[in-house]
């Protein structure tokens, strides 16, 4: 798709029902995000979901999916610590998930070594770089990347050093358009862009965000495509009121029983 220049479309799932969704929308890559802590699992941040719970997510993401290509978010804790750690940890979201690859943050050394040894075992990856939610406390919190000169130089090294170690494809989040356009001629695998411009490759939203499922603030780089939480509050909230109104259940929603059976009972 690089090469033709159509543009790749992403977008995130964490559960069977928004797998099933976005296989229909006809998208091109699911990522089952670590983004999930706080969208389904209610966590501040994306530091603290487990791996257990990202493998859960992915399983069902896994049951819903067929076409589109699988991309397992490896959480906060589960490959920093040693090459074995991360191919351990990347064997699972293949082998017990079914992902078809596995993403990891950051670019510098460390990360270039744990990308280097997932490949090496055989499982694709997927890089992330400018923002990088994971450590972005230790880089003055959530905030774009690269707005310097020499920021922007070390994201375009370690697209680079990324590339070089065998990822097959790149994420850049929240870096200046500018930056991005500048960048990309540099860099040969598919970059795909969150709130880092238009020059990418393609595009990836969080589903709850591209949906309006989520509360609080948005981030510049979202853009909400429909409003699905006030239909759902007002869902829920009629049945609510037909309960307390015993308006529901109606006669078509009852099961019934032959008279004879009645009449036995009744004696
Ligand atoms: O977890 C996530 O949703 C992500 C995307 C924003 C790329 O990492
Ligand atoms: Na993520």
């Amino acid at each position: 798709m690089k090469r033709t220049g159509e543009a790749i479309v992403m977008v995130t799932a964490y559960d069977h029902p928004s797998a099933r969704i976005v296989e229909e929308a006809g998208v091109d890559v699911v990522l089952v995000g670590d983004s999930g802590a706080m969208t389904v699992l209610g966590y501040p941040s994306t530091v603290e979901v487990g791996l257990e719970e990202m493998l859960m997510m992915a399983k069902a993401v896994r049951r819903g999916l067929s076409r589109p290509l699988l991309v397992g978010d490896l959480p906060f804790g589960s490959y920093e610590v040693s090459n074995e750690q991360a191919v351990s940890t990347a064997i699972r979201f293949i082998k017990e998930a079914g992902c078809d690859a596995v993403k990891l943050e950051g670019g510098g050394p460390n990360s270039q070594r744990r990308a280097e040894a997932m490949i090496n075992a055989g499982i694709p990856v997927m890089g992330h770089v400018g923002l990088t939610p994971q450590t972005a406390a230790a880089r003055g919190g959530l905030r774009a990347q690269g707005r310097t000169a020499e920021a922007a130089e070390r994201i375009g090294r370690e697209a680079q050093a990324l590339t070089a170690v065998g990822c097959f494809a790149l994420i850049f989040e929240a870096i200046p358009a500018a930056v991005t356009a500048i960048l990309m001629p540099m860099i040969e695998i598919p970059v795909i862009g969150i709130g880092a411009g238009g020059a990418t490759d393609g595009q990836v939203l969080v589903f709850h965000d591209l949906l309006g499922l989520g509360e609080g603030p948005r981030a510049r780089f979202v853009k909400q495509y429909a409003d699905l939480h006030s239909p759902m509050v007002d869902g829920v909230g009629s049945f609510a009121r037909e309960v307390r109104e015993r308006g529901y259940p109606q006669h078509h929603h009852e099961y019934g029983i032959a008279p004879t059976e009645l009449t036995a009972l009744q004696q």
